[in-house]
């Protein structure tokens, strides 16, 4: 499998390029950056120069909305399949990423939250929403990440036809991914918190989107 890694130098994509550089049966060909960085593989600038001049099979993106639009379309118009972790997709993205997909037969895996326990919780939150009228999230992240509320607590609230108003964001130096979903009645509540404590917590949910998305074509846009 060869892939190329969009936002190769940010926390989650020089994580991802670490970890998937010790894989014998996967290749990272080539990362995409705005700056200049040492690293043994081509570094581009631009999705088009990067399209032009290598060849793989999978986008693994990692980087920062709305510059990953375009990034995500360049690759599915060029038959490039795409696994993409950034925040902050619209739904009018989600529209036009599913018909690019399937106009060009690509997968493509958009997930706000690769661990495979979030994944969990979702499924467990709409059960939740059935016993409990009310919820609120609290979601902790550290100081530099740039979008508020994060893509996965807005996940979790649209499970739930919550509104946003009802998410609470807290920065704090020291933080990965926290989640914290209180749900409560009159009478008793339910505190239920989902910690990140080291980014390996994302790569098997990561690695199993570029297994569907290579081997069943598979598109899923969760937002
Ligand atoms: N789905 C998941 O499981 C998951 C897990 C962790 C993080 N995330 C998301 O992944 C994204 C990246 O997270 P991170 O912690 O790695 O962030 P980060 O450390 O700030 O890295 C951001 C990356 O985006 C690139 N980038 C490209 N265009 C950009 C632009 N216009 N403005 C700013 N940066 C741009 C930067 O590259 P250059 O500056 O070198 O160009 C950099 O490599 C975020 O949206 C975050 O919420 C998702």
């Amino acid at each position: 499998m060869r892939l190329a890694i969009n936002g190769i130098s940010g926390k989650m994509g020089a994580y991802l390029y670490n970890y998937l550089k010790e894989r014998s049966d996967w290749t990272v060909v080539c990362g995409l950056s705005r700056q200049n960085l040492s690293l043994p593989i081509p570094i581009y600038k631009d999705i088009k120069s990067c399209l032009e001049r290598e060849q793989f099979d999978t986008l693994i993106d990692f980087s920062q909305y709305p510059a990953c639009v375009e990034v995500v379309k360049q690759a599915i118009i060029n038959n490039i399949n795409v696994v993409s972790g950034t925040t902050g997709y619209k739904k009018y993205d989600e529209k036009l990423i599913k018909y690019l997909a399937m106009k060009h037969n690509v997968g493509v895996v958009i997930s706000p939250n690769f661990s495979l326990l979030s994944q969990e919780l979702a499924d467990l939150i709409y059960q939740m929403k059935k016993h409990f009228p009310y919820c609120e999230i609290i979601e902790t992240h550290g100081i530099h990440k740039k979008d508020k509320p994060s893509g996965t607590a807005k996940y979790f609230a649209n499970l739930m036809n919550l509104d946003y108003a009802f998410i609470h964001s807290v920065r704090l130096p020291g933080y990965i991914a926290d989640h914290e979903l209180i749900f409560a009645d009159e009478y008793q509540s339910l505190i239920i918190t989902h910690r990140i404590n080291n980014r390996q917590a994302f790569i098997s949910g990561i690695e199993k989107a570029i297994i569907d998305v290579t081997n069943l074509k598979k598109v899923e846009i969760l937002i």
